[in-house]
């Protein structure tokens, strides 16, 4: 492999990923927003569309046919998806739900376009390449608190329920890659708690230790990454590399 593809590479873990296969002398597409607030002769840059609701995904084609064209040309081996979202501050706060209660349609739906219809849009976008390029490694972050088994606290109803039907959806879309590809891993993967703008509200009552910084967890996505295998495809696993249950 020479080179990684990152989406949401803005992202406070994508940007460390970044950093962390630079470092390694690999080439790091950039794909995001926002360009990245550093240079790297080895950093190539793609410009993500901002999505608005609803999506017309089928005009984004010409946008999919640059991305492959790209990874095609660096042989990008490794593929992660960090774009997600939890919480918004300003004039239009949205929270994580505590209670059913504080439920809402603008909460739910945008929970949803961010944390489900967005990953699904890249996955299906860079299907075509997956399908074709032997030994390919696709992560997409999703979270531990998207285990329907794992759900002991209750609470943050929308971003569970867009995470566990990501992890769904990566699920079946795996069995469905087997058919085509043998040699491709598909996972969905819980980063840790990590010091960044989405969980910045909710570090307080942590406990000591649990909270990584940025260049730690991707140290950590890196192993598991290296150590993935076509055994692993269509799996939830943790950060350090352990199964969790869906
Ligand atoms: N931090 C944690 O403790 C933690 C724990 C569990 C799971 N996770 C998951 O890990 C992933 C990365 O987390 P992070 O803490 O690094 O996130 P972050 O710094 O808050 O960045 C999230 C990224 O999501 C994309 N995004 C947000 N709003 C968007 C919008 N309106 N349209 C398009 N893209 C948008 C952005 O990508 P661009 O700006 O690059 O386009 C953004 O950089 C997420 O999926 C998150 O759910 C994080």
């Amino acid at each position: 492999m020479s080179a990684v593809l990152i989406i949401g590479a803005s992202s406070s873990i994508g940007t460390a990923l970044a950093k962390h296969y630079l470092q390694q002398g690999l080439t790091v597409i950039w794909l995001s927003r926002s360009a990245a607030d550093f240079s790297d002769p080895r950093l190539q840059v793609i410009k993500a569309p901002a999505l608005a609701e609803p999506t017309d995904w089928a005009s984004h084609q010409s946008f999919f046919s640059t991305v492959i064209e790209v990874v095609q040309q660096q042989q990008v081996g490794l593929i992660f998806n960090c774009i997600g979202w939890l919480h918004q501050d300003g004039e239009f706060k949205l929270l994580p739900e505590k209670s059913l209660s504080q439920s809402s349609s603008a909460l739910l739906r945008k929970t949803l376009l961010l944390n489900l219809e967005l990953p699904v849009f890249y996955l299906r976008g860079l299907w075509p390449y997956l399908t074709k390029t032997p030994g390919i490694r696709y992560l997409q972050l999703s979270a531990k608190v998207g285990s329907i088994s794992d759900n002991q606290l209750g609470g943050w109803y929308s971003y569970r329920s867009a995470k566990a039907a990501l992890n769904q959806w990566i699920k079946t879309a795996s069995i469905e890659l087997k058919r085509s590809n043998k040699t491709a891993a598909l996972v969905t993967l819980h980063p840790g708690t990590t010091d960044s703008a989405l969980s910045a509200p909710f570090q307080r009552n942590l406990p000591a230790g649990q909270l990584q910084s940025p260049a730690q967890t991707a140290q950590h996505l890196a192993e598991v990454a290296q150590q993935l295998q076509v055994e692993h495809s269509g799996l939830l696993l943790n950060w350090d590399g352990l199964v969790l249950g869906f």
